[in-house]
């Protein structure tokens, strides 16, 4: 059937069903004129509204206003005959040199002059990965599913989507809703804002996933509140996020600042950088095995975006670092990386109760040592758990794969020139 693109839902043939009685037809223009109607019976304008600092919660602009101010510049257009007041603009070019990550004051709806070229290279190389859910078959995951895993594989199956589906809304509402408003060059927000549409992508995977599989869907997006150990990971990015996700907050205070790039180092470097990666892994090794093929493949495409979040962060983390001279506190980073560990190992312990043919929690847990030790070194921390090992090699292999065929026994995952990137 052809889309109507202007039109997908079909509304306005909804609206132009005939109206049969003069009854029916009031009350259609009562509902589409109501609100309208009340604020003209009350002699106000659209523009007459307050300010609903509830909804702008994020907008730096309400950040110093308040509903007085509000009804004075309110009041100050109605007095120039409905005009805007006119902008006062400083018309000469801005300088690269001016821009900063954060409280920078260049005009941050200029894209040019860059002055971090890395970031448009990202989201440059970001629009060249692109997939929908679609694309992959799922045909042979439904009988795998159904005919070929045992129970332990299915919980292992269950919980990582479980886990992924609530991760991947959360990392969407960090960098869209907590992150990007407060960088203040476009080209950092600019990748962000590709960030944002990946993660959301993300979503619809594993949402496809969990409905081409026929899972229950309620039950398995309501298991993080369930499963303590799916829930003390989310909880601990929770916290993160909420400690920056506010209106008041001031990255010109140090405490907030360094607060802010430890939320943005834990998100890069451990939530996407370790969590999302290795995250994976389950799935991956029954792909080894020839099981759930299409998920993986699904996967595949997922962690290249997350290796380029992750990578993109901790260069905008170190940026930070080296702009505004910020120290953080030693302690403060060992409790993060052993917070995380305690929460990866618990929920490992849970996902591989028993183990899986080639895979135990003990191979998830030491794998994500190692990779987190990787990410320390990127963000210029220490290692945390020095000598971890790589016990699944092929982990990485995953993530660059390129252009191999049946590797893994599964199709050509090939990005339309992902050949060119380096994806660590
Ligand atoms: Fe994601
Ligand atoms: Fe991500």
């Amino acid at each position: 059937m052809m889309i109507n693109w202007d039109d997908p839902l079909n509304i306005s043939k909804e609206n132009n069903k005939p109206i049969k009685t003069l009854k029916e037809s009031y009350a259609k223009s009562d509902a589409l004129n109501n609100s309208f109607s009340q604020s003209e019976q009350r002699g106000e304008t659209i523009t007459d509204k307050p300010v609903d600092n509830s909804v702008n919660n994020f907008s730096k602009t309400s950040e110093n206003t308040s509903s007085d101010a509000d009804n004075k510049t309110i009041q100050a257009v109605k007095n120039s005959s409905k005009k805007a007041p006119a902008i006062n603009f400083n018309s000469d070019p801005i300088k690269a040199s001016d821009k900063r990550v954060i409280n920078g004051l260049a005009d941050v709806n200029q894209l040019a002059p860059f002055k971090y070229p890395w970031a448009w290279e990202y989201f440059l190389n970001a629009n060249k990965n692109h997939w929908t859910p679609l694309d992959i078959n799922m045909a042979q995951d439904v009988h795998d599913y159904q005919h070929s895993l045992t129970d332990t594989e299915k919980h292992v199956y269950e919980n990582v989507l479980a886990y992924l589906t609530t991760s991947d809304i959360l990392a969407m509402r960090n960098i869209g809703l907590a992150v990007m408003e407060k960088m203040t060059a476009p080209e950092l927000q600019i990748y962000q804002a590709r960030q944002v549409y990946e993660e959301a992508l993300h979503t619809w995977t594993y949402q496809h996933c969990i409905e081409t599989i026929g899972l229950d869907q309620g039950e398995i997006y309501n298991r993080y509140r369930v499963v303590p150990e799916i829930n003390a990971k989310i909880q601990l990015a929770n916290r993160r996020l909420d400690s920056i996700l506010r209106s008041d907050i001031d990255l010109t205070n140090r405490d907030e600042l360094n607060n802010f790039v430890m939320a943005y180092s834990f998100f890069a470097g451990i939530f996407e950088g370790c969590w999302f990666y290795n995250g994976f892994t389950p799935i991956f090794s029954l792909q080894r095995r020839g099981l759930m093929k299409g998920t993986a493949e699904q996967l595949q495409y997922i962690m290249r975006d997350e290796v380029l979040h992750a990578s993109f962060g901790i260069r905008v983390v170190k940026q930070i670092m080296l702009e505004n001279e910020v120290t953080l506190d030693p302690k403060a980073i060992r409790d993060m990386w052993d917070e995380s560990e305690a929460a990866e190992i618990g929920y490992a312990q849970y996902i591989l109760k028993d183990p899986i043919l080639g895979y135990t929690s003990q191979d998830h847990t030491e794998q994500f040592r190692f990779i987190a030790n990787r990410r320390a070194r990127q963000l210029g921390f220490e290692e945390p758990f020095p000598g971890a090992k790589n016990c699944t090699p092929w982990l990485d292999e995953q993530a660059n794969m390129r252009k191999e065929k049946n590797f893994f026994e599964t199709r050509v995952t090939e990005y339309q020139t992902g050949g060119a990137l380096d994806w660590d």
